[in-house]
């Protein structure tokens, strides 16, 4: 699916701003609130959640419906034009109305989804509505546990408790666009890359539609960073060389640009479509215990994050994920985990750009219901009571469909914490990894972050994946506060993977410390700033010593809000920054070893 670009045949119309809002008791749909302008509305920002943007708890903690509507003013110029309504992310169902009309429905929060409009809309002043319900449950992802309990007053309680570690904000959280593109249009564009003697070999697929599709031209030119052309074809695919190519990688992160045209046959005067995709051309391996980024051994030096600031909760916010990728860079990092969830468009072209590494994350969490001290006392048949395969399915297609072209992505994870120890996890995951090889045309190594019950004794399903990826707090939820214990039990542990999976690579895709920021404590004590960092530096020291572990992503890259819980002070405190973004002392330590840690070629030779 291609980001809405401005180009010199497209326009795009930006509908950001104050609409229209109103949370819904329930009776919405059967009142039909979509066929007239919404009453008793109040203003709310798009793209934001809206959690956070009225002061009732009514807000904090709605589950259900809301409703958000706005004016769509369409320019008579437009007309004849291809017309496009695009929605970065809706959390969680959006059910889409124009002037009415039920127009397109979407499930899952975190991806993009369009519908055209053109047959629908009107010249002038349209109606927008959007139904959006924040409902989660045993079929959708992430997984919550959706209860309805009768209260002594005859009244219902509607309670949907996430099982995971984050806030369930809820609404239009990316931006929501109008793009037009000609009649006859390029759909899609999906590029790879070989490298052979130092050149670079660019495939390239065009997708075509439109009544002119069969006649049109393709031309295919690839730029480099001064514009200038280094090699061009023709056809809807085919293979370019770039002679002398330079790589993308973190450091270097060279971009070129595939500008796709679309011409009528013998018309020289204006090609009838035309889109510009940034490509980066680099090579992605896993091969003797190594990961490879164009054929040399990577480090992975970065964090878990979250979409997650103060009032707009996990609103696409610019200001706030530039400042963090530029904190990352600040930190020495070359790369993040998209936890739990892809993140926005915008946040994996900006690391395109930077040369940041990311592991790209479906909205898989939750998957495992013996984790939670909700879980009670019996143990649950996880795989038996969620009914995820479906949106698992829907949420890996969106993904690599969307992220497919991305130089920063180099791993796509399936997957965090699920229950892979218990019955049934391997006859759901191996279908779903079958299908994330298949659809992703770069091929590249697959991860699922595994819980502290997957062990190399227990664990089911991580010899199907091309990376052992291991969130381990020994020394926080386990032995907290020995460190020394910490160490031991982590040392075997890795001991223990590389021996039931030899030549697997490991990465610690999360391990860490609450710190209240400002809370210190000498000798360190769990909650304080110096045990943060102490941990941190603990764990060093093993990962250090152990050749299989080719990265460390600490949890997490700041303090995040979650759901109240007398295990949470006011959100989760793993940060390495406040949420505000300020550093803690764990932060200094980082820069400090990371600056001193090669993006390639670390272990070499330990
Ligand atoms: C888990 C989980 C995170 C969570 C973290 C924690 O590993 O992946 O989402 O926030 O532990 O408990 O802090």
């Amino acid at each position: 699916m291609l980001y809405p670009l401005m180009t010199a045949t497209r326009e795009v119309f930006d509908l950001s701003g104050i609409w229209q809002f109103r949370l819904d008791p329930g009776q919405g749909l059967a009142e039909r609130w979509y066929e007239r302008p919404l009453r008793q509305s109040v203003p709310m920002p798009v793209p934001a959640s809206y959690n956070e943007l009225g002061e009732e708890a009514a807000y904090r903690e709605h589950v259900g419906r809301v409703w958000y509507e706005r004016e769509l003013i369409i320019p008579r110029r437009l007309w004849g034009q291809r017309l496009v309504l695009r929605f970065g992310a809706v959390a969680h169902t959006a059910h889409v109305y124009l002037n009415g009309q039920p127009l397109i429905t979407h499930r899952g929060g975190f991806t993009p989804f369009e519908a055209e409009i053109t047959a629908l809309a009107q010249p002038g002043k349209n109606r927008l509505t959007v139904l959006v319900d924040n409902t989660l449950d045993y079929s959708t992802l992430p997984v919550a546990h959706y209860r309805e309990e009768p209260l002594p007053d005859g009244t219902r309680l509607i309670s949907d408790t996430p099982n995971f570690d984050f806030f369930n904000y809820a609404g239009i959280h990316r931006p929501v666009r109008l793009y037009t593109t000609p009649a006859t249009y390029i759909r899609d564009i999906v590029l790879t890359s070989t490298l052979a003697e130092g050149d670079g070999l660019v495939g390239y697929r065009i997708a075509v539609e439109g009544a002119e599709r069969e006649t049109v031209t393709v031309r295919v030119t690839l730029l480099d960073a001064e514009g200038r052309t280094v090699a061009a074809g023709e056809g809807t695919q085919g293979q370019l060389r770039i002679k002398d190519v330079h790589l993308w990688e973190p450091g270097h992160p060279y971009l070129y640009t595939c500008r796709v045209e679309l011409w009528r046959p013998g018309e020289t005067s204006e090609c009838l479509d035309s889109y510009e995709e940034p490509y980066g051309v680099r090579t992605v391996a896993v091969e003797d215990g190594q990961f490879l980024l164009n054929g040399k051994p990577f480090y992975f030096k970065g964090c878990g994050k979250h979409e997650d600031f103060p009032v707009h909760g996990r609103g696409f916010d610019e200001a706030v994920y530039v400042k963090d990728l530029s904190l990352l860079r600040w930190l020495g990092a070359n790369s993040f985990r998209t936890s739990h969830y892809p993140y926005a468009e915008e946040v994996m072209r900006l690391a395109d750009r930077l040369g940041l590494v990311v592991i790209d994350e479906v909205p898989a969490v939750g998957l495992h219901l013996n984790l939670s001290p909700s879980a009670g006392p019996s143990k649950r048949q996880t795989w038996r009571e969620l009914t995820t395969a479906a949106q698992h399915e829907q949420a890996l297609r969106e993904l690599i469909a969307r992220d497919k072209n991305h130089a920063c992505v180099v791993m796509w994870s399936i997957a965090n914490e699920p229950a892979t120890e218990e019955e049934g996890a391997r006859a759901y995951f191996e279908p779903l990894l079958h299908l994330a090889r298949q659809l992703d045309p770069q091929r590249r190594p697959l991860t699922i972050a595994l819980q502290m019950l997957a062990t190399p004794a227990t664990d089911t399903v991580t010899d199907l994946l091309d990376v052992i990826a291991l969130n381990r707090y020994y020394g926080w939820y386990v032995h907290g506060g020995r460190l020394e214990a910490a160490q031991a039990l982590l040392r075997a542990e890795l001991e223990a993977w590389r021996q039931r999976l030899p030549g697997k690579p490991i990465l610690l895709s999360e391990y860490g410390a609450d710190a209240i920021a400002g809370l210190h404590d000498e000798p360190p004590t769990m909650f304080s700033e110096e045990y943060q960092a102490a941990l941190l530096q603990a764990y060093h020291e093993v990962l250090d010593a152990c050749p299989a572990v080719i990265g460390e992503h600490v949890w997490n890259f700041a303090d995040f809000q979650t759901g109240q819980s007398i295990t949470r002070v006011q959100g989760n405190r793993k940060g390495i920054f406040t949420r505000e973004r300020r550093p803690k002392l764990a932060a200094h330590l980082l820069r400090k070893r990371w600056r001193a840690i090669p993006d390639f070629g670390y272990k070499a030779g330990k």
